[in-house]
């Protein structure tokens, strides 16, 4: 099969299409033909070894020395289940999925192996596989921080840095949770993040949302690029300021898959996809998303040669 390996720790250059052996699952895995991934903000940092310092060695530890120990980068996907382990009871062959493989990767290539108990669920007939693919890694994120902030039916909650993979996904679950919702972007991406369900947008090149005397109950920086002191003046008493940046890695549970799933089901959640690219044309996605401009998700096509199977 195709994958797209990072063959070491660099620019985008260090990523070389390769033919690689089909991955055999054990017992309690399935195998996955991947027809679409994603190129996300964790797959920069991975291919980046972009780490806070005190992280380094734990990190390097988690991720490998030299280069990645999964060589095969890709947080989140969604294909065809194509053969099971032979103890595997939540799936079967046929079964369309989508998955969230995290800090373990590996859906940069034409087929991979899933345990059954990983965050993997049944893709609504309703969505592509393209959209799916691109929702869980921002999705989770977002929920996970929300519920940090414990988000309620009411609550003023401000996303900075609405526009992004977390921040698209932050606003519309936000919403979901009846919440009033401030979102602040740049120019160009206001009428989106306000077609999101936000009730308010602030451009940040125009004005800084501090300044305008106004205070939430939550504070979500969706982007890491502001700082808790920074938003202090803007925080109602007992307020809460939650960060992508800084406060540990989003945990994620199957119960939010499950949830997730059911919202995109009924069409309350969509993924906004900004680009599309092809696997081959890996490298390219990566200097993009790097860029750190990406409107929503940059989602990676996955074709397969019949002929080789
Ligand atoms: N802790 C965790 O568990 C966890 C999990 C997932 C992600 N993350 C982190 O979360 C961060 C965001 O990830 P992401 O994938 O959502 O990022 P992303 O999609 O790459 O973010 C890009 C978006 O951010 C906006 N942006 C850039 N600079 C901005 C600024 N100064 N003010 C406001 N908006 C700005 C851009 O809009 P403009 O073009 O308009 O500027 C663009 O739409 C990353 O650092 C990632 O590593 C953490």
């Amino acid at each position: 099969m195709k994958a797209m390996i990072c063959t070491k720790y660099g620019s985008p250059d260090v990523l070389m299409l390769k033919e690689v052996s089909i991955p055999t699952p054990k017992d309690n895995e399935v195998l996955v033909k991947v027809h679409a991934s994603t190129v996300t903000a964790g797959d920069i940092r991975v291919r980046t070894f972009n780490s806070p310092v005190l992280l380094w060695i734990p990190m390097r530890i988690v991720l490998g020395f030299t280069k990645p120990r999964n060589p095969i980068l890709g947080v989140e996907l969604a294909g065809e289940i194509v053969s099971i382990g032979k103890k595997v009871k939540r799936f079967k062959k046929g079964d369309q999925i989508f998955a969230l493989t995290g800090m373990k990767l590996g859906a940069h290539a034409e087929y991979t192996c899933i345990s059954e108990n990983g965050l993997m669920t049944i893709k609504p007939v309703n969505v592509s596989y393209e959209e799916a693919a691109s929702v869980l890694y921002g999705a989770t994120t977002a929920l996970y921080f929300l519920r940090k902030g414990n988000i309620q039916e009411g609550k003023k909650v401000l996303i900075y840095g609405a526009s992004g993979t977390v921040g698209t996904f932050a606003v519309q679950l936000a919403k979901q949770f009846g919440a009033e919702v401030t979102g602040v972007s740049s120019t160009a991406n206001l009428e989106m993040v306000q077609a999101l369900g936000a009730d308010q947008v602030i451009d940040y090149t125009k004005e800084d949302f501090i300044n305008r005397g106004n205070t939430y109950d939550i504070i979500f920086d969706a982007v890491g690029k502001k700082s808790k002191s920074n938003c202090k003046q803007a925080l109602a008493s007992n307020g809460s300021y939650v960060t992508v940046d800084g406060q540990g890695i989003a945990k994620v549970l199957m119960n939010d898959i499950n949830y997730l799933a059911d919202l995109l089901e009924r069409r309350k959640i969509h993924s906004v996809i900004d680009r599309y690219y092809s696997i081959e044309e890996l490298a390219e996605a990566h200097r993009y998303v790097e860029e750190g401009h990406k409107k929503g998700n940059v989602v990676i096509k996955v074709t397969h040669d019949e002929s080789r199977c």
